[in-house]
């Protein structure tokens, strides 16, 4: 990996890593009091899933735009964080039994294998109502102009919800064991295939660069120009996801790949794993092109887009 970027992870990471854990606790006492703290097992639950690991990709795409827009990351840190939040409920939710019925994330037991599947799902829901708590925090803290504070929250409640990743879920697992495969549908399941990887993966990561730009103050042609990077890379990323689910090797990963057993419908199914890999590899081109009109600034931004289709994990 470029040297400049694994310093830039390590740096961001840890930084993510502290607030996390420094928000985690705030949230265990109550922020309006006659509610009192929160369930034990619950920010337990939470807290689980939320310090396993895991790379903060999305937290980290949130500081980089930021930056990348002439701002300091950490003026974005909490809505960094709250994506992380919202991604790390998405991940509790995908392993339920109803859904992929995975049995390990980030090198752990999924969250329902050790605390049960109605604290697994009210873990998720607490994650991803906090982060809305954060995002309007941050805007608050930032002096966002009002505007600015309702489209930070709305561009991550849209990426998030059912015509972004929810929606993009519900399509992937109506899709599993997919007939029209078997029937010559080709040119059908391609279609089909990017709408489920575009709303799952890309929409999520789309708005974290978009949360960034907000954050950093970008004019209107920087917010286009990271809105097309933040597609490029999220249909990358899922793309990789799906080479890494049948060549990765899984302890690496932290997962057990279950693509294949769930039938799902994925790139490497449908296109085989190089045509994949080049697929990928021109959408990280296009993600590169996109970012041209901020010349230097985007170094941090054009080398993750290049991690994203390396990585190993
Ligand atoms: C896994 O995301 C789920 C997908 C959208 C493919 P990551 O690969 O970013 O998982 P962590 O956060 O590093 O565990
Ligand atoms: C999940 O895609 C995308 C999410 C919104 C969580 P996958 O089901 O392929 O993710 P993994 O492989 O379990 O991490
Ligand atoms: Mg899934
Ligand atoms: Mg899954
Ligand atoms: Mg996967």
């Amino acid at each position: 990996m470029n040297p400049v970027l694994e310093n830039y992870l390590k740096d961001k990471g840890a930084l993510v890593d502290k607030e996390l854990k420094r928000l985690i606790a705030a949230d265990a006492r109550a922020a309006i009091p006659f509610l009192g703290p929160q369930p034990e097992t619950l920010r337990k639950a939470m807290t689980y899933s939320l310090m396993a690991g895991g790379k903060r990709l999305r937290p980290i795409l949130v500081l980089a735009a930021a930056e990348c827009c002439g701002k300091q990351g950490t003026r974005a840190l909490k809505t960094a964080c709250a994506l992380e939040m919202i991604h790390t409920y998405s991940l509790i939710h995908d392993d339920l039994p109803a859904m992929d019925d995975d049995d390990l994330r980030r090198g752990k037991p999924t969250n329902h294998k050790v605390f049960g599947e109605a604290i697994a799902i009210l873990a998720g829901d607490g994650l991803l109502t906090y982060a809305f708590e954060l995002a309007a925090a941050n805007a608050q803290e930032a002096k966002l102009d009002a505007s600015d504070g309702y489209e930070l929250v709305r561009v991550i409640a849209s990426g998030a919800g059912a015509r972004g990743m929810v929606g993009g879920q519900v399509a992937d697992l109506e899709a599993e064991g997919w007939k029209g495969l078997r029937n010559g549908k080709a040119a059908a399941a391609k279609k089909l295939l990017e709408y489920i990887h575009i709303h799952k993966t890309a929409a999520l990561i789309t708005a974290s660069v978009e949360a960034g730009a907000i954050l950093g103050g970008a004019t209107a042609a920087q917010r286009a120009a990271l809105r097309e990077y933040g597609r490029a890379i999220g249909l990358a990323f899922q793309i990789a996801d799906d080479v890494l689910d049948v060549v990765g090797e899984k302890k690496l990963l932290g997962k057990s790949g279950s693509d294949a057993a769930n039938e799902k419908l994925t790139y490497a199914r449908l296109y085989g794993i190089d045509a994949s890999r080049g697929m990928a590899r021109e959408l990280i081109e296009r993600a590169h092109r996109s970012l041209s009109i901020f010349g230097k600034r985007a170094r941090v931004l054009d080398a993750l887009a290049d991690y994203i289709v390396e990585r190993e994990k």
